[in-house]
């Protein structure tokens, strides 16, 4: 996502953009994708939101390889006007939020060794355009993206950064949906991890609770490990309804006087749909 405290690297664009150059990835690199593909594309059709198998199909990026940006961008921009352009890396806070608000997705073109098949700390293009990629496909999930980079820009403006980020990680990179019934992946952070793709859905340890705006932006939540709490939300278009239609100004003031709430807090107001036994969050602290 976002950082601050960096400098413009060598050799990028006035917007921190660099090229791609795809013609640079060896064949290895292309086999690793492959694998990490087609190890995330086996497990997630039962377990992904529909949109979200949509969204590869209708990119094509079920073709083997590293996806090209120009041709993916060409897709995209005739589907809901997005383009997905390279950055070396991390980027700051307002040049994200801008790009967002000019329908622009920033990702990483530099793709994990080998050895970090199952964790890496800093995101890549698997996780960047694996994971985030296929949804803004969908019209609904677009305009939210798009929406979250203008409220970006204001959050920052009213010094909420921190308020708004959290709602992109309960949504965007850890969201769940319902569906039929069913609780569904849609979150990238989930879907392009193997191991939290079967631990959010099926693992007895963590929450899995209602979207609720205001009690989210009051929620910390973890950066190092599987999520302790998941918020599910029931369709895109209340998703984007809701941030939409919401003045956030007076709800960053209110929460201003409340507390922040910890990872693994249920609330009575909560709508409750699993009560983590936060077994596996457990081990990690002996
Ligand atoms: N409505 C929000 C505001 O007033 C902007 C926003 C929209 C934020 C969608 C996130 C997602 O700031
Ligand atoms: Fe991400």
């Amino acid at each position: 996502m976002a950082q601050n405290d960096i400098e413009r690297p060598e050799g990028t664009a006035e917007d921190w953009t660099i090229p791609q150059d795809w013609a640079a990835y060896t064949p290895q690199e292309h086999a690793l994708w492959d694998k990490l593909f087609a190890r995330q594309a086996q497990m997630l059709p039962d377990r992904a939101v529909a949109e979200f198998m949509n969204g590869l199909d209708v990119l094509r990026m079920t073709r083997p390889g590293i996806p090209d940006f120009d041709e993916l961008s060409e897709r995209l921009m005739k589907l809901t006007g997005w383009q997905v352009v390279a950055v070396p890396g991390l980027v700051p806070d307002r040049l994200f939020f801008d790009h967002l608000a000019n329908r622009r997705f920033v990702a990483g073109r530099f793709l994990r060794t080998p050895d970090q098949i199952d964790y890496l700390s800093e995101p890549d293009i698997f996780h960047d355009v694996f994971g985030h990629v296929p949804l803004l496909a969908n019209p609904a999930f677009a305009d939210y993206m798009q929406a979250y980079g203008q409220g970006g820009l204001r959050a920052d403006s009213l010094g909420a950064i921190d308020r708004l980020a959290r709602l992109y990680w309960y949504t965007v990179e850890f969201g769940m949906i319902r569906q039929d019934d069913n609780l569904k992946l849609y979150g990238a952070g989930i879907v392009s991890s193997h191991g939290e793709s079967i631990y959010a859905l099926d693992d007895p340890s963590p929450n899995r609770l209602g979207f609720d705006l205001k009690r989210l932006m009051r929620t910390r939540y973890r950066i190092d490990d599987y999520q302790q709490s998941y918020f599910v939300i029931d369709r895109f278009e209340d998703l984007l309804r809701q941030t939409v239609e919401t003045d956030f100004a007076p709800l960053y003031a209110e929460l201003d006087g409340l507390p922040d709430l910890d990872t693994d807090t249920i609330l009575p107001t909560d709508r409750v749909y699993t009560r983590g036994t936060q077994a596996y969050a457990k081990t990690k602290k002996e």
